[in-house]
């Protein structure tokens, strides 16, 4: 029972369901106020800086109480259950809130509000408005609508909705790093998984606009972005396909797609003190224009996110992954080849699909040692209602082997983790400073290429900055540096 819980603890499952980040207090003077909390991806915690905005522009200042909130929006994720049961504890503590606020509106946002809709409204009385993730912005409206006791409900999917002419308001930013999404949706049909039917069809935002949010973060002292979609490497866009209504014919001759390596490129051109990020990459789309083209500029970081989920291609089809171990393999030797082999590889892994055997689950552990990941977020499967999964495939792994299984997957994991930060011990990296310490306030953290942290004495430094380090010590967690150089030029 002990380990059980020991497991939990420290499962990236339990860390996401439970997170959360809430709205910081900025007061400009607005008549009223809203408190946002957001769960689950960063795709989402990026939609409540898109709502902030909607918002701000209709009166509402955000704030960090929610005693002092007009409005409450919970931003919600489905991936799992334990995430879904998160909320509904929060939507109960919220409604003791309201009972000595009753003009306090509370509103469901995000994935939760796409998947059970008018349900939400119906069994849950303590919700006035639910609003899916692309309809926000009819928020104020909508909160108006819920003033006025009246039913407020927007859960339409849209197609070309990608809120690109709204700036977002930055919430909890260390001003250093910011997100920019640059698609929606989901085109793949992972057989475990509910994005597909929250979030919508797939669709790109105009390159143009991403790189015009990139220049007014360098503008505004923001030294790093992260590109961000469920998988990055199936973007495309030309004015053609996103636009097809509005062209001339000449204007469509003109036409040209540009794909992910493109976008990539064109953000990284933004400026060479710019980091970029981006996540998350699909095995089956990452392309060699696009290693070459991470090879190609420093300022792209060497780090690649590409979630596995499993080790053996029996699973990989069940769960309509549309690649196998060997594909996978093949993928990793070519990041190897072309950016090399200290960039930074993490993968997500799910223990316990249906019918998984305990020889398939050894092939995943055995598929981890072979490419020895930087990191993982780590789960046991949990099954999600109208998903391909839950209507073909019976959820038989019990509980207690999931847990097991998933702790195999974590202490592997953790192997690894030591293993290749023992690798950066003595090497010369470059980071940029965007945080204190937990640890100690004498000290400060960075993140190295390979995105894993970097901790350093304070003294001297600003977040921020970029140092040159030399690395002397390390944990499966964190690297420990000694500075050499502050600010270096970068170009
Ligand atoms: N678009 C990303 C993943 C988004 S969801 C990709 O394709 O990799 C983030 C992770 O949650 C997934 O990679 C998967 O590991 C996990 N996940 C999704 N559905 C799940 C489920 N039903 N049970 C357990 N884990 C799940
Ligand atoms: Fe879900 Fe698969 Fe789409 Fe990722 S690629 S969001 S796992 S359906
Ligand atoms: Fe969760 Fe929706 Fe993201 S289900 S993981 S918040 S896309």
């Amino acid at each position: 029972m002990e380990l059980i819980k020991d497991i939990d603890l420290i499962s990236a499952e339990e860390a996401q369901a439970c997170d959360f980040k809430t709205t910081p207090e900025l007061s400009t003077g607005k008549a009223k106020k809203v408190y946002i909390e957001s769960y689950g991806c960063q795709m989402n915690f990026s939609d409540s800086e898109i709502v902030a905005s909607i918002m701000k522009e209709n009166g509402y200042d955000t704030t960090s109480d929610v005693s002092t909130a007009d409005v409450v929006f919970l931003n919600t994720c489905s991936i799992r259950e334990k995430a879904e049961q998160t909320v509904r504890n929060r939507l109960v503590h919220f409604n003791g809130i309201k009972k000595h606020k009753p003009d306090m509106t509370i509103g469901v946002l995000g994935c939760m509000a796409e998947r059970l809709k008018e349900k939400l409204l119906e069994e849950e009385k303590i919700v006035d408005l639910v609003v899916g993730p692309d309809a926000y912005r009819e928020l104020p409206q909508l909160v108006a609508t819920a003033e006025e006791g009246l039913k407020a409900i927007n859960t339409f999917l849209s197609r070309e909705e990608t809120y690109a002419d709204i700036s977002p308001v930055r919430l909890n930013s260390n001003g250093v790093s910011a997100f920019i999404s640059i698609m929606r949706g989901c085109d793949n049909m992972c057989s475990f998984c509910v994005v597909p039917f929250t979030r919508g069809r797939e669709r790109s935002r105009d390159p143009q606009s991403i790189v015009a949010e990139a220049k007014n973060l360098v503008e505004n002292g923001y030294k790093e972005v992260t590109l961000l979609g469920q998988n990055v490497d199936s973007y495309k866009w030309s004015p053609e396909e996103n636009n097809k209504a509005r062209l001339s014919k000449k204007e469509k001759e003109v036409s040209k797609v540009i794909n992910f390596a493109q976008l990539l490129e064109m953000v990284a051109q933004v400026s060479p003190t710019l980091r970029v990020r981006f996540s998350t990459s699909h095995p089956k789309d990452i392309t060699d224009e696009v290693l070459h083209t991470i090879q190609a500029y420093d300022n792209i970081c060497k780090y690649i996110h590409l979630p596995v989920q499993s080790g053996n291609s029996r699973i990989l089809e069940l769960m309509n992954r549309t690649y196998d171990r060997d594909w996978y393999l093949d993928r990793v030797k070519a990041i190897r080849e072309i950016v090399g082999e200290d960039c930074g590889i993490s993968s997500d892994m799910i223990a316990g699909f249906c019918t998984e055997t305990e020889e398939e689950h050894q092939d995943t552990l055995s598929l981890m040692d072979q490419v020895r990941y930087d990191f993982s977020y780590m789960f046991y499967y949990s099954e999600r209602p109208g998903t391909l999964a839950a209507k073909k495939y019976a959820d038989d792994i019990p509980l207690e082997i999931k847990k097991r299984r998933l702790a195999e997957i974590i202490e592997k994991q953790t192997q690894l983790s030591l293993l290749r930060n023992r690798q950066d011990m003595g090497k010369t990296q470059l980071i940029l400073i965007d945080g204190i310490s937990k640890k100690s306030n004498e000290e400060l953290k960075g993140r190295n290429s390979a995105n894993k942290v970097v901790v350093v004495p304070a003294k001297g430094l600003a977040l921020g900055d970029y140092v040159r380090v030399k690395i002397t010590d390390c944990t499966a967690g964190t690297l420990f540096g000694e500075v050499l150089e502050i600010n270096p030029s970068l170009t």
